[in-house]
């Protein structure tokens, strides 16, 4: 027997409703916010994470699934979805329709981790992205719609958590002092983190293993050496948050694990998740058009994994969309009729209704036992009889019911 790959999930149909739901509502919210869809390939060249994502993160140096293609270039399948929107919108110019550009997308991504509890290779995200706007209400827009979004869905106990980490300006002192900080611990620190304190310090600070973590709560926060222009767009943003009543928590320790952000850092958390508790996570990214080879755009965005959001609807006793059900059952006795129901089926879904017929050659009171199994709202037995004098008895299987009917699809569609 083959197993599912590790670290992926089979979304199985009693589950799937949730999904809709989630999903359903993120286009309804995107809607209501000016955000348009984007679908980008699940691969790309592999170039576009090394430089948006940076190749000194735990993503890009130990988590992506890359391989060379039959033409010798290397691939990768995307472990996230900003670093793609963000080659799309330069690849089709599309700084030049109205500004900013508003864009969202639900999708599946790829990341090589340890399998845990809400932490999977293979999982799903929906996030949104605004290009071309680089004021701090932009940034209060965009919280508001992922808090927006759980309050839709009746999602309760979020907390939102925010940080600025600054522009490349105001990191260069920070970076100076992380130095300093984390070469009193140089032996301790795990390889990767090695590396990391000449090019990337700031990186230390959500590496996963143990060990650095813990030398890491230490370790001097950014929000204390903000420039004066990163002071004041961050007290905006959180002017902008305060004025329709959006409650946070200001957390020094956010510093999100990829290298394109600058200035606004957010994560929402819930109790509900354990060990992997941030649900949904983003933030402000000025200089990643450039990095990836636009003009100079400033954008900001945020994803959350729907894993983790059904993850906490369970916990929280949430059901799906509730699927419409089978309208009409229609059993048959007997060759001429089983080609009859064929016909009555088809010509009842062209209808958009919901109709089953038998698919295994069952008795007659085998059919009825499977019609009420998959609680189908109504029935009919087709016999050679009612093939002759194309009339049949509908029944309301909730009342027990009967009314006679003509063999005519358009008809007992009113009915039902
Ligand atoms: P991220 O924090 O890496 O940010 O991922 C966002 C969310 O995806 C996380 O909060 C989590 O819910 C989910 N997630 C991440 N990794 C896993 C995993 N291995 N298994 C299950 N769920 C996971 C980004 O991806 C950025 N692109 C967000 C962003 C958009 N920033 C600006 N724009």
């Amino acid at each position: 027997m083959i197993n599912k790959p590790r670290g992926t999930e089979d979304i199985l149909p009693e589950d799937s409703p949730l999904w809709r739901k989630i999903e359903r509502t993120a286009h309804e919210v995107c809607e209501n916010f000016g955000f348009k869809e984007i679908r980008t390939p699940v691969f790309e060249d592999t170039n576009l994470f090394q430089r948006g994502v940076g190749d000194t993160t735990d993503v890009v140096q130990k988590e992506m699934y890359t391989f060379e293609d039959k033409g010798g270039r290397s691939i990768t399948l995307r472990p996230e979805g900003t670093a793609s929107v963000a080659r799309s919108f330069i690849e089709h110019s599309l700084y030049a329709g109205p500004q900013p550009t508003k864009l969202y997308y639900i999708i599946s991504c790829y990341r090589y981790e340890k399998p845990q509890s809400g932490r999977l290779r293979e999982f799903h995200q929906f996030g949104i992205e605004c290009l071309g706007s680089s004021s701090p209400a932009t940034d209060a827009e965009i919280i508001t719609l992922a808090l927006t979004f759980f309050k839709r869905l009746g999602i309760t106990d979020l907390k939102l958590n925010l940080n600025s980490i600054g522009c490349p300006e105001c990191k260069k002192e920070y970076n100076e002092k992380l130095r300093e900080y984390f070469k009193q611990y140089e032996n301790e620190l795990c390889d990767t983190c090695k590396t990391r304190l000449e090019r990337n310090p700031m990186r230390i600070i959500d590496c996963k293993s143990e060990v650095c973590s813990k030398i890491a709560e230490g370790a001097p926060k950014m929000i204390d050496f903000l420039c004066d222009e990163c002071r004041e767009h961050f007290d905006k943003t959180c002017k902008y948050l305060d004025s329709v009543g959006v409650e946070y928590v200001i957390d020094p320790n956010i510093v999100r694990g990829l290298d394109y952000y600058t200035r606004t850092v957010f994560e929402i958390t819930s109790d509900a998740l354990g060990a992997q508790s941030t649900v949904c996570g983003g933030g402000r990214y000025n200089g990643l058009i450039e990095e990836i080879g636009g003009k100079p755009t400033e954008g900001i965005g945020f994803a959350l994994g729907i894993e983790r959001l059904v993850m906490i609807m369970k916990a929280q006793g949430f059901t799906g969309d509730v699927a419409s059900g089978t309208d009409i059952f229609i059993g048959s006795i007997g060759d001429k009729a089983d080609i009859a129901a064929s016909v009555l089926v088809y010509n009842l879904r062209l209808n958009g209704i919901n109709a089953e017929r038998d698919l295994l050659g069952r008795s007659v009171k085998a059919q009825m036992k499977y019609a009420n199994k998959i609680g189908s709202r109504f029935s009919m037995v087709l016999g050679e009889d009612e093939v002759d004098s194309m009339q049949a008895n509908l029944k309301n299987m909730e009342t027990g019911e009967t009314v006679s009917v003509k063999l005519n699809a358009d008809e007992i569609a009113k009915l039902l």
